[in-house]
Formats: C-alpha cells, sequence, structure tokens
C-alpha cells in the first residue's frame, strides 16, 4: 500500500467508527426507559383513587394524587428518572437492596441484585392421588418457566426498584401468600378468596366488585419496609395466576370499552377515538364511547401513545417480573379452578374454602374464548396481528402459550 492508500483506509475505519458512534448513541437513548412516556403522560392529570388503582406503576407516578404518593413512604419510588445506561441507573433503593441481600444471605451481592432462591413447592399437606397430576403441572411450569429465564438474560430490568417490582403482590399473612394480580385472569376472585383467608370477610360471596378493588382491605408488598419485603419474598408461597395473551386482552377491551365506563371511556377512549379515527369533526362529539378494537390496537402498538399504559392490558412480564420474583406457583386461566383449589390444599386453607367460579362484572356476556378471540383479531391486517403478538412475546414465552398461525 502507497501512503496515499495508507490515509484513505485510515480515513475510512476513522468514519466508519464515528458512524458506530453516533448510531450507537442514537440507539441507547432510545431504549425503552420510560422517561418519554413519562414525559406524554404528565399531560394527563386524573385525581381519584379509584383510578389510581388501575394505572401501572410507571404511569401512578404521573397519575397518583400527592397525598397518596407520600402514603407510600418510599422517596425513591416517586418520578425518579429512568436512565438506561446502567452505572448510573443504580437508584438509592437498588443499592441498599444489594447490601441487604447480602447480608440476608451471608453471600457476595449478585448480579441480579435479588434473592434467586428456588424453594420447591411443600406439598407435605396435600396426600393422595387426587392432586398428582397438579402437582406434576406445577412441576413443569416451573421448571420450563426458570429455564426460560436462565436462558433468556434480558428480562431483568436494571431501571426498576424493589418497590416498584412488588407493587402489584398482594399480601396474605396468615397463611404466608403472596399474589400477584393480573387482571383479566381471575383477580377479583383471587381477590376475594384472599380476603377469606385473611379474616377480612367470611365468604367469598358477600364481596362486593367494588369492595374487593378498591376496599384496601389487601395489602401489597410494596407497603412493607425492605426488610419486611425480602422477609415476605423469601419465607412465602408466591402465586401468579396468567392467561392467554390474546384472551386477556379482547377480554380487557370487551370489559372496559364495550360497556359503559367513567373511566375508561373518558380518559383512554377519547384520546383513543381522537388520535386514530378518521374524521372525528367535533370534539364534543367524541365523549369516548364505541371505541373499536382496530383503534385499541392502534393505540396499544403506538410508540406514542396519547395515554398511558394500564394494567388490564400491560404484559404479565411488566406486572409481576416473573423472572426476578421466583414464583412457587404458576396457575392458568385455562385451568383456573382446578389450580386454584390445589393451590388451596396445599397452603392448608380451610376445607369449605373453595375457589368461586362467577364472573361478578357483565355476566351475561359471552366468556372471552379462543372462539371469541378469533372474531376480534379479523378485524385486524396480518401486520397488525403479528405486531400484538410481537407485543406480547415475552408473555407467550415465558408461559408456554403457543402463538396461533397469523
Ligand atoms: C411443609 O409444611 C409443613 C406444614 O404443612 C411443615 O411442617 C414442614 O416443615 C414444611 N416443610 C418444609 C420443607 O418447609
Ligand atoms: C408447552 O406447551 C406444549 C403445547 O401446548 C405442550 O405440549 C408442552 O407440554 C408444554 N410444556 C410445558 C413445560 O408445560
Ligand atoms: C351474605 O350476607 C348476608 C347479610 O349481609 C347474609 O344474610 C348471607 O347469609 C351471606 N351469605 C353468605 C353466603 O355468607
Ligand atoms: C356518546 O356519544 C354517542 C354518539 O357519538 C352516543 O350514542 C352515546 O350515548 C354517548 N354516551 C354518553 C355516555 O353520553
Amino acid at each position: 500500500m502507497n501512503p496515499k492508500q495508507v490515509f484513505l483506509s485510515v480515513l475510512l475505519f476513522g468514519a466508519a467508527g464515528l458512524l458506530l458512534f453516533m448510531y450507537l448513541q442514537v440507539w441507547i437513548e432510545e431504549q425503552p426507559t420510560g422517561r418519554t412516556e413519562k414525559k406524554r403522560e404528565k399531560g394527563t392529570s386524573v385525581t381519584t383513587g379509584k383510578i389510581q388503582e388501575h394505572i401501572t406503576n410507571q404511569n401512578s407516578e404521573v397519575h397518583m394524587p400527592e397525598d397518596l404518593n407520600k402514603k407510600t413512604g418510599n422517596p425513591i419510588n416517586l418520578g425518579r428518572p429512568t436512565r438506561v445506561l446502567k452505572k448510573s441507573s443504580y437508584s438509592l433503593g437498588e443499592n441498599r437492596a444489594h447490601r441487604s441481600i447480602g447480608t440476608h444471605q451471608g453471600a457476595e451481592p449478585i448480579e441480579t441484585n435479588w434473592p434467586l432462591v428456588t424453594q420447591p413447592l411443600n406439598t407435605s399437606s396435600v396426600q393422595g392421588h387426587r392432586w398428582q397430576k397438579a402437582g406434576a403441572t406445577q412441576e413443569k411450569r416451573r421448571s420450563f418457566l426458570h429455564e426460560f429465564c436462565k436462558k433468556y438474560g434480558g428480562v431483568n430490568d436494571p431501571q426498576s426498584n424493589i418497590f416498584r417490582m412488588v407493587s402489584r403482590i398482594y399480601v396474605e399473612d396468615k397463611h404466608k401468600i403472596l399474589y400477584c394480580e393480573v387482571p383479566k385472569a381471575g383477580c377479583s376472585n383471587w381477590k376475594r378468596v384472599l380476603m377469606v383467608l385473611n379474616g377480612l370477610a367470611s365468604s367469598v360471596y358477600n364481596i362486593s366488585h367494588g369492595t374487593v378493588h378498591y376496599g384496601k382491605h389487601l395489602k401489597t408488598l410494596n407497603s412493607f419496609d425492605l426488610k419486611g419485603i425480602y422477609m415476605r419474598l423469601n419465607t412465602y408461597t408466591k402465586v401468579v395466576f396468567v392467561r392467554d395473551p390474546m384472551e386477556r386482552l379482547v377480554s380487557a377491551f370487551r370489559d372496559k370499552f364495550e360497556h359503559p365506563n367513567s373511566y375508561y371511556h373518558p380518559v383512554f377512549g377519547k384520546a383513543i377515538i381522537k388520535k386514530y379515527r378518521p374524521n372525528v369533526y367535533a370534539e364534543t362529539l367524541n365523549n369516548g364511547s364505541g371505541v373499536k378494537f382496530k383503534e385499541f390496537v392502534y393505540y396499544l402498538l403506538d410508540a406514542h401513545r396519547p395515554v398511558g399504559m394500564d394494567i388490564h392490558w400491560e404484559r404479565v412480564s411488566k406486572l409481576c417480573y416473573p423472572c426476578l420474583i421466583n414464583y412457587n406457583f404458576v396457575g392458568k386461566f385455562e385451568s383456573l379452578e382446578e389450580d386454584a383449589n390445589y393451590f388451596l390444599q396445599l397452603i392448608g386453607a380451610p376445607k369449605e374454602l373453595k375457589f368461586p367460579d362467577f364472573k361478578d362484572r357483565h355476566s351475561s356476556d359471552e366468556r372471552t374464548s379462543a372462539q371469541v378471540v378469533r372474531r376480534y383479531l379479523k378485524d385486524l391486517s396480518r401486520a397488525e396481528r403479528q405486531l400484538l403478538y410481537d407485543f406480547y412475546h415475552l408473555d407467550y414465552l415465558m408461559f408456554n402459550y403457543t402463538t396461533p398461525h397469523l
């Protein structure tokens, strides 16, 4: 090579390096840190305790009324800007979590900053053949999830702090249960059962929907201090109930948009119609009623959503952190009663307590079955269906749900 060629190659390498650097910079900036979403969501301010119940953690930082925020007593939980660069991403809370694990287990702080103890289910209270199959199914599901999490490194979210991660987990101290709430997967009836177990009610049949969700009877795990949180995570039976992602989504859509709703229509419906329906002339005509499934899906898949996410359609991977919280029991909505009653046996619930099978809202509606889901998905193009599956792909993978043919 003559000097000219050498010079040119050096120049080329330099330029390539610069391009790569710029690309990485942009890539880092664009990681879903929730930052941009937060900025957008600041626009909406909704301030009732009832509404607070429904919003995911991320959004609750924005929507939560001042006084409620104070009551959580957790300063690191509040509106902390999330950064993707790892070094600066560790909040005070996470550092404390590190130390706490170190002392708790007498081990070096681990990379995952989480106590990853896998405890087998204690099946000693269940005898006989009746529950053998249910027990084997649990074993399979747990090891499946565990294997998946081992392979898939990217599930741990370094931006999350422990209080946020456990904010959807309900605590039942008498029987030592931690239940992670997944809406549209039997959660109302689970909360009723927990209330009965806890002595807060005498029968699951006497607790209204309102009392279940807005009664503030059951504590969530984030209302305890770090020591209380770790103690429970390490010693309680942790349970989550999941459902086929598309069935859950369609079920949420039908529940929230196909019936009068004084929150979802004005807050979500209005914004969705305004952004995704062509020719909405007068603002006054748009009261947020009559959102179409397709419009709802546009909102869900939009990188610039006009309103934030909501627990009813948020992914289980983001509600319950299944790769960080080692759930002992993974129940499925598809086998809800069998799984639930096996669980009640395991934790030594009173014999007369059975999992209720009623649907307390819109009970005359057809249940959201695979057939119903197909009807809704027909309104979408193939590409839109693919994007929707991509959106929920972690939930599909973690819980071994099969993605249907597109
Ligand atoms: C399992 O539960 C029983 C009580 O139901 C208890 O006596 C036993 O010590 C537990 N076993 C383990 C390994 O925790
Ligand atoms: C996963 O799903 C497939 C298909 O439904 C099933 O054959 C297999 O047994 C499941 N695996 C586990 C671990 O549940
Ligand atoms: C529900 O409560 C009412 C009174 O509040 C009572 O008469 C009834 O027996 C209760 N039902 C059950 C199933 O506990
Ligand atoms: C909302 O507007 C539609 C017409 O666009 C109307 O049929 C419906 O009754 C309205 N709902 C409410 C709650 O006002």
